[in-house]
């Protein structure tokens, strides 16, 4: 396995914890819910769920169609986009989402959630290549 492609698999397990962490935090004290309900939700489907998916795809997908990946290089671009998306926007959602008053720093999720959805448009356009074989024949 490719080190960029465990990356992901590492920064899934980190999330998982990171995501239950907040959910426990949020069983002991429901106040605290209206701050990290998003960061929990989107840390345990975008980070654990989503990057698992991420890792186990690029690994067994060019194995399953008998084709070389097509781009490692936009795994790497597509590592850091969504991971800064996906801290940057639990950040400004624990941060500066302030649930009493309803202030929404939407230029700023905005600009996160960007970055996470390139990420995930990378993702498919990859695995598209390599299913068709832009990538070249595995050998055998
Ligand atoms: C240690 C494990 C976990 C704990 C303690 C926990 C705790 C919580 C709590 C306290 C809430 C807020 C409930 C409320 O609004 O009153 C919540 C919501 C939620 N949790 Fe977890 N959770 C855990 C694991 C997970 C996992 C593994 C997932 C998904 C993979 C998940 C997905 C969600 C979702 C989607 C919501 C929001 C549901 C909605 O839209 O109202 N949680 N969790
Ligand atoms: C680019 C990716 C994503 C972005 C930018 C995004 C953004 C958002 C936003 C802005 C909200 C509403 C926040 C609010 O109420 O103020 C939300 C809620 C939610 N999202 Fe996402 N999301 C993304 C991906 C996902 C994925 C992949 C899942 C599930 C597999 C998911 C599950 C949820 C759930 C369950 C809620 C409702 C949480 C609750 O209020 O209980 N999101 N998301």
């Amino acid at each position: 396995m490719s080190p960029i492609i465990r990356y992901f698999t590492v920064a899934s397990l980190l999330y998982l914890v990171l995501g239950t962490g907040l959910g426990l935090v949020m069983a002991l004290y429901p106040q605290s819910i209206g701050y990290l309900l998003l960061a929990h939700v989107h840390f345990l489907l975008l980070g654990f769920i989503a990057m698992m998916i991420y890792s186990v795809g690029y690994h067994v997908l060019p194995r399953f169609s008998g084709f070389n990946l097509y781009s490692e290089f936009l795994i790497t671009v597509q590592f850091y986009l969504t991971n800064i998306g996906l801290i940057g926007m639990a950040l400004t959602w624990i941060i500066l989402k302030d649930a009493a008053s309803g202030f929404e720093p939407v230029l700023i999720l905005g600009l996160f959630a960007s970055m996470e959805f390139i990420g995930i448009c990378i993702f498919v356009f990859n695995n598209i290549m390599t299913l068709s074989g832009k990538g070249g024949k595995m050998m055998p």
